[in-house]
């Protein structure tokens, strides 16, 4: 565990306090229908814990110890939250997500720091029942190119600040690479580009 990973978990939900009343709603809108078997990737301090329905069965994956050590406070008498101390694309996770067995995926500003997220999005396709869904709530690239510009410069210093995150992930596009469909899907915020929505895969897949 490194020295920065503890920072950054211990000023993580401070750092975000401003940015989470933009953000309240759409994770209340994107979360609290959810059914079944919900893999949580890269929950953190445990933020959407709040909105997961009582009924819903979460698995949590955070590799970060501080982040995870945080998060199970959230979790306090929730008997429903079970943690992974993994990285999403650690392949021990497949003896635990058995193929076509999970209802929900939820990524929330997480495809945007794991190392490799086309393969995180192709274990998905695995994991995920026919009927289930990809729930996205993501910061990515800028849509004009000055500010792409910008944000590729400023990238590299981003990285060490934010734990891994890219600043400018075309995390859209690469969703619909991995296959999924947009069942909704919307842009937001402007100056730091959201994007948000409700995926499925193919239903002739
Ligand atoms: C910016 S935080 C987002 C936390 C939370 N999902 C939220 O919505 O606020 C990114 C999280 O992804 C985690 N993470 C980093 N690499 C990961 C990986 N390979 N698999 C899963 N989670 C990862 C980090 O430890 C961190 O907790």
């Amino acid at each position: 565990m490194s020295f920065y990973q503890k920072i950054f978990a211990k000023f993580y939900d401070g750092f975000m306090h401003g940015f989470e009343r933009k953000l309240y709603k759409k994770r209340k809108h994107l979360l609290s229908n959810l059914e079944g078997n919900v893999i949580g990737v890269g929950e953190g301090t445990g933020i959407n814990f709040q909105f997961y329905p009582d009924g819903v069965n979460v698995h949590s994956v955070e590799p970060s110890i501080p982040m995870l050590d945080k998060a199970k406070i959230k979790a306090e008498g929730k008997s429903n939250i079970t943690f992974y101390n993994k990285g999403i694309n650690d392949q021990s996770l497949n003896t635990h997500f058995k193929e076509k067995s999970i209802d929900a995926v939820v990524c929330t500003l997480v495809l945007c720091t794991i190392p490799d997220p086309l393969q995180a999005l192709q274990n998905f396709t695995r994991w995920l029942k026919p009927s289930g869904k990809l729930i996205i709530m993501e910061h990515i690239h800028a849509s004009k190119q000055v500010n792409k510009k910008i944000q590729n410069f400023i990238n590299p210093a981003w990285k060490v600040f934010g734990e891994g995150c890219h600043l400018n992930r075309n995390t859209d596009d690469l969703i619909k690479e991995a296959g999924f469909e947009p069942i909704e899907e919307e842009y937001f915020n402007h100056t730091l580009r959201f994007y948000s929505g409700v995926f499925q895969l193919p239903q002739n897949s």
